[in-house]
């Protein structure tokens, strides 16, 4: 699949805030630039570091738990030169960019990550299979719907706090690649459904039937992003606990099984 690098249309609350504290002093952050921290990081760090910044043996970025470097200016100087006979890659990111990662490292390193720790995964799956209805539309280790997005390792990209925000509050941030479309062909058709890949020709949409549908472009009338997530908002569904059950089961999906 082809990930869009569209930007973020929406503001994440969570963050908003402007985070000064144990910068260095000559910069303040505002909200915005931590989104755009947060993005840089999702995008080219959350791999090796993971959502929480710790999956690096010995190293928590969002809690300063550092091998080498020992303040904000050292990190940013790793962050943007890599650290050379290692798996830490040089990034092409200026100096400022480079002080938003870290600004959104210290905001996460801020925030109780305490969801998933209060739930029971083995409930969790059960309600996401059973009672919740999650399967009618996400997709885990090929069960499942394909009408939402796949969560087989939603844990190793996704925070226990952005999971469970995603599950109270379905509209608060949707991910570029998870974001609806609507198209109207020229006879008035319209079809809503998932963006799988667009190009130069054509719009690729999985539709709620789970259909996977090519439009040619020279066909359509309408082509639009749809804001409101499909997906229902389960805080009055499941109680807190269920729902910290789903974040403890979702948060250690962190990689596909080999079958
Ligand atoms: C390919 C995997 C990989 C990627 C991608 C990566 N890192 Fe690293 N990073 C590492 C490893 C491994 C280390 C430990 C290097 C060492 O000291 O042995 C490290 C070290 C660091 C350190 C120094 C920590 C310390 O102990 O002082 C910082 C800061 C850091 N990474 C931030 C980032 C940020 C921010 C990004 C994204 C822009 C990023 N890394 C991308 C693997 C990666
Ligand atoms: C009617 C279909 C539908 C149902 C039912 C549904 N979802 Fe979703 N879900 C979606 C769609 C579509 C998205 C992508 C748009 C968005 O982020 O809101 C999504 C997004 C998510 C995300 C964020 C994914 C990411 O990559 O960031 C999580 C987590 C999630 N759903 C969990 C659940 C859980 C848990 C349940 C059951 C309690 C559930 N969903 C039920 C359709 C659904």
């Amino acid at each position: 699949m082809i990930y869009r690098k569209v930007l973020f249309m929406r503001v994440f609350t969570a963050f908003s805030f402007i985070f000064a504290a144990g910068l260095a002093a000559q910069h303040t952050y505002t909200s915005g630039d931590i989104e755009d921290g947060a993005l840089l990081y999702r995008g080219t760090c959350v791999g090796c570091h993971g959502p929480d910044g710790n999956l690096v043996p010995g190293i928590d970025l969002p809690h300063m738990k550092l091998r080498r470097a020992s303040n904000d200016d050292q990190m940013i100087a790793i962050i943007r030169n890599g650290v050379p006979g290692t798996a830490m890659p040089p990034s092409n990111v200026t100096e400022f960019q480079a002080g938003t990662i870290v600004a959104y490292l210290h905001s996460i390193g801020n925030t109780a990550g305490g969801a998933a720790s209060a739930g029971d995964a083995a409930r969790g799956k059960a309600i996401f299979e059973g009672k919740g209805g999650c399967t009618s539309c996400h997709r885990i280790r090929g069960q499942g719907s394909r009408s939402g997005p796949d969560l087989s390792d939603i844990g190793a990209y996704r925070r226990a706090p952005e999971i469970e925000k995603s599950i109270v509050d379905p509209d608060a941030e949707i991910l570029p690649q998870n974001r609806t479309v609507r198209v109207v062909a020229k006879d008035g058709t319209a079809t809503t459904g998932r963006l799988l890949n667009e190009d130069t020709f054509n719009v690729m949409i999985l539709d709620s039937k789970d259909r996977l549908v090519a439009f040619p472009r020279a066909n359509l009338r309408e082509f639009t992003f749809v804001d409101k997530s499909p997906m229902p908002s389960y805080k009055d569904k499941l109680s807190a606990q269920e729902v910290a059950d789903v974040v403890a089961y979702l948060s250690g999906l962190k990689s596909v099984e080999v079958k």
